[in-house]
């Protein structure tokens, strides 16, 4: 029987101070309520249901894009009264369903719960005669979470929020991780007969386990904290972006990836897959969908967003490649600049100083110093030169500059797109390229070179004659 999800994201996240809804606030490039989702998915979530509220457009937009327009169904909470009047707001959302169908109700601001541990909540709220199973948490330090009673026996009596609790109460090291697994049946009954007598004035869906303490108590699981962790604001936000980080990169290196200093390596939620034998040095960010195979090289402080890289190829210090294809045994940089579009086939040497835009670099073809390609077909084993630029905008619209195999442009040329250079043919230094070059053929703008005999040694004299003339005295 797949479970239904709930997950609770309507919350104005106030302490935030951002125009952003806190569940859509990044975590290792992945907004926090999508790893929720996420989570939910690998579980085996039959439904998962978003309960949304503040700035609920943009938030469904977002899920929308990632999961697919009715990928995640929405229930409104129209105002934000609680957590216990949120869960209110999504029964609508199954009124069909049955009582003993176990809903899981998630916290959309807690980012790093793993899948297995959602399946954990269901066995045990499945197996306790109350129906009822949550995640308990000891944080390391003193949080302002809901503290869990217990009688003498241990039975979970209820949880006091931590505003409504009493000093003594307040030492109680178990909290509420706040993810729960209850019976539908339960859930319906429990939530009509909740009351806001407490120091918010809300309804407290946390007071569904004083309930459960009537039919023998809810089961807590104990779960580490950087599991569970909560974003309420932005110091809890980068606590769990280091977790994330932690998490994801001790993955890779169990998988293969050396990492010289996984404390400044940097890699997205989305990032892969990545091969074997991959070489990461300091500083590295791997950002949005990049994949990388086996035997890459990645040296410090280069960056690469949503870029596939093929086996064997190097990326030198201080890089930056965005939305670009880079082929097998490639050589780049130091200092190169791939922006989208770029594309680079097989044992292309692309230099310091180069930048790319919407090119095509084929196999072998080599721009090794100080160059612009842009909107530029680059044939096999092409070779430019250094301070080569495509001139491929008049300032309104964008034109194609195609060079063909083995042609070979000498250093300090523009090519005035839109323009071909045939198949082999040389583009001297320092020409201007406005007009086609035919196969095999040399351009050459450059103005005829005069060699004036012993022009500068007269120069030389004339001027010293000169000074000295007009020293003081004479
Ligand atoms: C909640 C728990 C607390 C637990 C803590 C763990 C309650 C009453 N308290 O407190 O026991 O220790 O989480 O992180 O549940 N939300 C809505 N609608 C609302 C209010 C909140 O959808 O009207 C959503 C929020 O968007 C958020 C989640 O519910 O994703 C939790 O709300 P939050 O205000 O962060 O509750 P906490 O004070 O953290
Ligand atoms: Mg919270």
């Amino acid at each position: 029987m797949s479970p239904i999800v709930f997950i609770m994201a309507a919350g104005l996240g106030t302490r935030m101070k951002s125009e952003t809804p806190k569940v859509l606030h990044p975590v290792a490039g992945r907004p926090v309520l999508h790893w929720v989702v996420g989570a939910a998915r690998a579980a085996g979530a039959g439904r998962v249901v978003a309960i949304l509220g503040h700035k609920h457009e943009i938030v469904k937009a977002s899920l929308d894009a990632r999961f697919g327009v009715g990928g995640v169904d929405i229930a409104l909470q129209p105002e934000q009264r609680g957590t216990g009047h949120a869960v209110q707001c999504a029964l609508p959302a199954v009124a069909n369903e049955p009582d003993d169908k176990i809903v899981v109700i998630l916290t959309g601001d807690a980012p790093l719960l793993a899948s297995e541990r959602i399946a954990e909540l269901i066995s045990a709220a499945e197996k306790s005669p109350s129906g009822m199973a949550l995640l308990s948490t000891v944080p390391p330090r003193p949080m302002p979470y809901g503290r869990l009673v217990r009688d003498s026996a241990g039975v979970l009596q209820k949880i006091v929020e931590h505003p409504d609790a009493t000093e003594e109460q307040r030492k109680i090291l178990d909290t509420n991780a706040g993810f729960y697994a209850i019976r539908l049946g339960h859930l319906r009954r429990d939530l009509a007969a909740l009351k806001a007598d407490n120091a918010k004035g809300e309804l407290y869906l946390t007071d569904l386990v004083a309930h459960a303490a009537t039919r023998g108590g809810a089961t807590s699981i104990d779960a580490p904290f950087t599991e569970v962790a909560g974003i309420n604001d932005r110091v809890d936000l980068a606590g769990v972006e280091l977790s994330a980080r932690r998490r994801i990169n001790e993955g890779w290196m169990r998988a293969g990836v050396t990492m010289i200093d996984p404390a400044s390596t940097f890699i997205d939620a989305d990032v892969g897959p990545l091969g074997k034998d991959i070489w990461l040095g300091p500083n590295v960010c791997l950002r949005g969908k990049t994949s990388l195979a086996d035997g890459v090289r990645i040296d410090a402080g280069s960056v690469l967003t949503d870029v596939t890289v093929a086996e064997a190829t190097t990326i030198k210090p201080y890089s930056i490649l965005t939305e670009s294809t880079i082929g097998a045994r490639a050589q780049i940089g130091p200092f190169s600049h791939c922006r989208p579009e770029s594309r680079l086939d097989e044992d292309v040497h692309l230099g310091n100083f180069v930048e790319t835009k919407k090119t095509h670099l084929m196999a072998g073809a080599k721009a090794n110093h100080l160059a612009y390609l842009g909107d530029a077909s680059i044939g096999t084993k092409a070779n430019i030169g250094a301070g080569t630029i495509t001139c491929n905008y008049d300032g309104v619209g964008k034109y194609k500059t195609t060079i063909e195999a083995g042609a070979f442009i000498g250093s300090d040329s523009q090519l005035v797109a839109p323009v071909t250079i045939g198949r082999d043919a040389y583009v001297g230094s320092g020409t201007t390229v406005t007009k086609d070059v035919p196969r095999g053929a040399l351009a050459l703008t450059r103005v005829k070179q005069v060699n004036v005999e012993g022009w500068a040694d007269r120069f030389r004299e004339a001027q010293a004659k000169k000074r000295k003339s007009t020293e003081p005295g004479k």
